[in-house]
């Protein structure tokens, strides 16, 4: 379903060069669960920025659902962003001037389905995550973990083929880690969505199918 070959991103600004990933080679299977474990600054953003699109390499290719993504446009990359890959980011990236319900909605805009099928959609993923009671509030008004469950109604509200998601569970006390944790369990058994998780919790970890650590941008198991 995704596969990385030869990885490697450098951040270059006028006095430091950063080499965030180097030579990293995954594939990761249709349906399958993954998860990256590694210290702060080992690289497992940009990694997942990367898988997801959202960054190009500095070297490398990658190629998601057999198509490789080297020659797209950024307007194709975003259709194909939109039309495969759920992301849950690590610091939310929700909008603060819309309502939660809507910022829920936001990833089917680009779909032919009509603003109430929309709102329809955004309501059941957020009663998946037990929001149900905050539909109207603004981001601002909730706490951060209501935020980052905020962020995983928005991204599986189109139902991806694949969830990327950046410590879903990092702001969340241990119940409802648990929850989000069971709601993403389900999908990749359910629906057979293929996840890559990044989070700093062996127990966590311990409940996907695979875990690959990183060390200084490099894959050390
Ligand atoms: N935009 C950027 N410009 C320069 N350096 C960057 C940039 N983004 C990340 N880096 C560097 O790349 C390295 C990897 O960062 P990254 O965010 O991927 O780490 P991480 O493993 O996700 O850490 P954490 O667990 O703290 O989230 C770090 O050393 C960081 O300083
Ligand atoms: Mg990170």
């Amino acid at each position: 379903m995704i596969r990385l070959q030869n990885i490697e991103k450098v951040y270059r600004t006028d006095t430091v060069e950063t080499l965030a990933v180097k030579g990293v080679n995954l594939d990761i299977a249709k349906g399958e669960f993954l998860s990256i474990m590694g210290p702060s600054g080992c690289g497992k953003s940009t990694l997942l920025n990367i898988m997801g699109l959202l960054d190009d390499p500095s070297k490398g290719s990658i190629t998601i659902n057999n198509q490789d993504t080297k020659n797209l446009s950024d307007q194709q990359l975003a259709k194909f962003r939109n039309q495969h890959i759920g992301f849950i980011f690590q610091s939310y990236h929700l909008i603060n001037d819309l309502q939660v319900l809507d910022n829920v909605a936001l990833p089917l805009l680009y779909r032919s389905s009509t603003e109430k099928e929309r709102r329809i959609l955004a309501a059941v993923a957020l009663e998946k995550v037990g929001l149900s009671n905050r539909l109207k509030h603004f981001p601002t008004q909730l706490s951060g973990g209501q935020r980052q469950r905020v962020a995983i109604a928005r991204a599986i509200v189109g139902s991806p083929q694949i969830i990327l998601a950046d410590e879903p569970t990092g702001n969340l006390d241990s119940a409802m880690g648990n929850e989000i944790m069971e709601i993403l369990i389900n999908l990749n058994k359910h629906r057979d969505t293929t996840i890559v998780m990044v989070t700093h919790d062996e127990n966590m970890a311990q409940k996907t199918h695979r875990l690959i650590r990183l060390f200084d941008g490099s894959q050390v198991l």
